[in-house]
């Protein structure tokens, strides 16, 4: 192909793959049952300079270009749809700058999300957002995806940690969007409109950062509930107590027994199992295990050395894999109801499940309402899409929305009309073409 030719006698050697292996492997994210075709070629940059030849290729010769991360993605938010250029940031992963006196690091798109954090800590500083796939995702692909995580619940997502971005326009215009600024309201606010705009508007190259001091004290709970009812109500009494806590993560009995057997470790029964981190003193530590025995928990434990709490946060983190390694086939998506909704919303979502003989169950962020509502095939009844629609229509009918962390990517593009009036959805297009006119980058997502 011409293209490829054009990049083989632009780049060095080592920047390009055409291996079969490679070009299947970076085609797709963990997203299940999405479907994804070969990439043409991957290439993997190293400078702004060789990202401009890329674009300038793609441009000449009209092939789209799919940037990505690590692929740990949930939504297809990096599935190639058709022929095209894979731009993979694995090796820009450098962390230009930690500026202590600003509080600012300065990174590029392939640095692991956990190495930042693990630097930022040895200076003070805590880089909050943290997806469960925080060891392998890339700050580039949370900046895309504008990700969450547990944290989320106290100290918000990647876009209220953005203070700027460097990158280039699909024409090859490079772009400068703040910088090491906490403050700043000049025009529309495209800094914002960068982030979560899933690889659809704009290359980014360099990212600005703001960091916070790390907390002087953190523990861990665990805590057992006999429903999510007593769970959301624990936790609003602790707000209403001057505790805070940074994260507030649960998962059902169904998830805790799939982390048993996947890691083969022992986890506590209960209905609605709760883990809680606190960032603040010890003295929290007291009043939080108050209000959840006042709110019927049981098996209380209070994680307090790194290596305790990791080890609690294992059990968290491990859900995912854990439920698609004990079923057939499944399907995950991340709903948003309002807080207190969350037991009716998976009451109501479970019989939706059970009418069509699969399991349907939730886990996620207790504190913030988003829940990874889950449909498992577990027998032999298979997981039909018309599912997938009633789950995501019950969450905006109750006033939620249809992802509140993993994006629209392939996998909810057809229900965007669920969240949105035709004239929001123009708007959107709009911005889109106006981005990128020739609609070459990251094409088929959002819309
Ligand atoms: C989690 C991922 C699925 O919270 O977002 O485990
Ligand atoms: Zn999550």
């Amino acid at each position: 192909m011409d293209f490829i030719h054009a990049l083989r006698s632009a780049l060095p050697s080592s920047t390009l793959s055409v291996d079969s292996e490679i070009l299947s492997s970076h085609a797709h994210d963990t997203a299940l049952g999405q479907d994804y075709l070969p990439a043409s070629v991957v290439i993997f940059p190293s400078s702004d300079a060789e990202v401009t030849i890329i674009l300038e290729i793609s441009n000449r010769f009209s092939i789209p270009i799919v940037p990505r991360g690590a692929g740990t993605g949930m939504t297809g938010g990096c599935n190639v749809v058709g022929p095209c250029i894979v731009l993979s940031f694995v090796r820009m992963n450098r962390i230009l700058e930690i500026d202590l006196a600003n509080r600012i690091a300065v990174v590029e798109p392939g640095v692991i999300t956990g190495d930042l954090q693990e630097l930022a800590r040895s200076h003070g500083l805590y880089y909050p957002p943290d997806p469960a796939s925080s060891d392998r995702c890339t700050i580039g692909g949370n900046v895309a995806e504008n990700a969450g995580g547990p944290s989320a619940f106290k100290y918000g997502v990647t876009r209220q940690y953005v203070t700027g971005l460097s990158g280039f326009y699909v024409d090859g215009t490079p772009f400068h969007l703040g910088g090491k600024l906490y403050k700043n309201v000049a025009g529309y606010d495209l800094l914002s409109l960068m982030v979560g705009q899933e690889g659809t508007l704009s290359v980014i190259t360099k990212i600005y950062l703001r960091l916070i001091p790390y907390p002087r004290f953190r523990a861990t709970f665990r805590a057992s509930f006999s429903n999510y009812d007593q769970a959301i109500a624990a936790l609003q009494a602790a707000c209403t107590s001057s505790v805070y806590p940074a994260a507030a993560e649960f998962m059902d009995r169904t998830c805790v027994d799939a982390v048993r057997l996947h890691l083969g470790i022992e986890v506590p029964d209960g209905d609605a199992f709760v883990l809680f981190q606190l960032d603040g003193d010890q003295s929290e530590c007291d009043v939080l295990r108050d209000v959840c025995l006042t709110h019927g928990a049981h098996d209380i434990e209070i994680a307090l050395s790194d290596e305790d709490q990791d080890a609690f946060w294992k059990i968290r983190r491990s859900v995912s894999e854990s439920l698609t390694a004990m079923s057939i086939a499944k399907r995950s998506h991340d709903i948003v109801v309002p807080p207190d909704q969350i037991g009716p919303y998976l009451r109501r979502a479970k019989a939706l499940g059970k009418q069509e003989g699969v399991t349907v169950l939730g886990y996620g962020h207790l504190g913030d309402g988003n829940i990874h509502v889950n449909i498992l095939q577990t027998g032999p009844a298979p997981i039909l899409e018309s599912l997938t629609e009633k789950l995501l229509r019950l969450a905006v009918d109750m006033g939620g929305s249809i992802t509140g962390e993993h994006g629209i990517g392939l996998t909810k593009k057809k229900y965007l009309n669920l969240m949105f009036s035709d004239r929001d959805i123009a708007c959107m297009k709009a911005i889109k073409e106006a981005f990128d006119p020739k609609g070459l980058l990251n094409p088929g997502k959002i819309f």
